[in-house]
């Protein structure tokens, strides 16, 4: 019996290369399947990191585990029924590392093997992600980033000794060079490839093990590409499908008003997108996300949500969080900013349980207090 397949989320073809990015017959966004349960046998409870959960990545052999000690990250009280998760404690700053851990596992030896490089393209946080896991597995990266790409995030990804190509122009332009066929590259982008967001399953396996398995009522993230909502939706509904819990957290998924194509779509309403993007929320650019119908499908099935705010709500809500002792960059304030607005418009129940995703680290910012 098969233990997984990567199936395309379309036309349902199977992909039998770990290199696919897309569909190779219709070319739309691949999934992971996975046909087992999830047991608590399975856990490996001497790990305090993602790789505790191993056994529930049956595409990644023992021997083949690339770590920087991601994961386990601290779930932090804020308030009664507030709690943080933070994964801006992350190696490389931010929950990306989940992904690339996972993603650079299940590759580098094919990679090797070819004597090939990875490719990849990012706003910033996914490429420094991608350019420490490459240096940890000895693979080489280039590394394909927008003109505006912040500074420390810019320097962290060079720190780690990859090529770092910058493209002027649209996101989208960015990863159109990135693919661009060339001798030896393999295009692994994080947005595209099926494994890095399935490596982000991992994150709600912990906030369940955290939680002692009473499950919050709702989890706030902020969303952009969409690989952290789709991939812990994934991992609750391997939970509830193994019947490990009986339902699944209310998903809020919390955009910026300059970059909300999901809150468009889902409020049945037209979106047009800014020019140039100007948000502090620097992270969150994807006007035109590829995963943007998978992440619409997926949330109205759950019964999510999508919550949109304001700039000044996200500089506040950043504010907030650091005089509260909670450095993250202005993109994770998103999601704070988010939880803030329902409860202000009386969306939540007082009591409801919630936890915060607390996304990437404040130390990479270049905004002055
Ligand atoms: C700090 C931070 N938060 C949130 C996100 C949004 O994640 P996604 O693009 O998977 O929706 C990103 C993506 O770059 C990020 O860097
Ligand atoms: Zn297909």
């Amino acid at each position: 019996m098969v233990k997984y397949e990567i199936r395309c989320s379309a036309c349902k073809a199977i992909s039998e290369n770990l290199l696919d990015f897309t569909c190779p017959l219709c070319g739309k966004p691949l999934d992971v399947k996975l046909h087992f349960e999830f047991k608590d046998i399975d856990i490996c409870k001497d790990s305090y990191s993602i790789w505790r959960y191993r056994r529930f990545f049956p595409y990644i052999e023992g021997k083949s585990i690339i770590t920087l000690g991601e994961g386990w990250t601290p779930l932090v009280r804020l308030s009664e029924n507030v709690q943080l998760k933070l994964e801006n404690l992350n190696p490389t700053g931010s929950f990306k590392d989940r992904g690339s851990a996972v993603l650079v596992s299940a590759l580098h030896r094919l990679v090797k093997e070819q004597k090939g490089y990875i490719s990849e393209d990012s706003s910033g946080n996914a490429g420094a992600s991608m350019a420490a896991y490459a240096a940890r597995a000895g693979i080489r990266a280039k590394i394909y980033v927008p003109e505006t790409v912040s500074g420390p995030k810019f320097n962290q990804t060079r720190w780690y000794g990859s090529e770092i190509v910058k493209v002027a122009g649209s996101r989208g332009r960015v990863a159109e060079e990135a693919q661009k066929p060339q001798l030896g590259k393999f295009y692994i982008g994080h947005i595209l490839h099926p494994l890095f967001r399935d490596g982000i399953r991992s994150l709600a396996y912990e906030i369940a093990e955290q939680c002692d398995w009473k499950i919050p009522d709702y989890i706030f993230m902020p969303v952009s590409a969409g690989t952290l909502l789709l991939g812990v939706l994934a991992g609750f509904r391997h939970l509830a499908d193994s019947d490990r819990i009986k339902l699944l957290p209310t998903m809020v998924a919390c955009q910026t008003t300059q970059v909300s194509p999901l809150y468009h779509l889902f409020k049945n309403l037209n979106y047009t997108p800014p020019k140039t993007v100007t948000s502090i929320a620097d992270a969150l650019v994807s006007n035109d996300p590829p995963l943007l119908e998978l992440m619409h499908k997926s949330l109205k099935e759950a019964r999510g949500d999508v919550v949109m705010v304001e700039e000044k709500e996200i500089a506040d809500a950043h504010r907030e969080l650091a005089r509260k002792g909670f450095f993250v960059e202005p993109s994770s304030a998103v999601a704070y900013a988010g939880y803030k607005k329902q409860l202000k418009e009386e969306q939540l129940a007082k009591d409801s349980s919630i936890v915060l995703i607390l996304t990437g680290t404040g130390l990479k910012t270049t905004l002055t207090p």
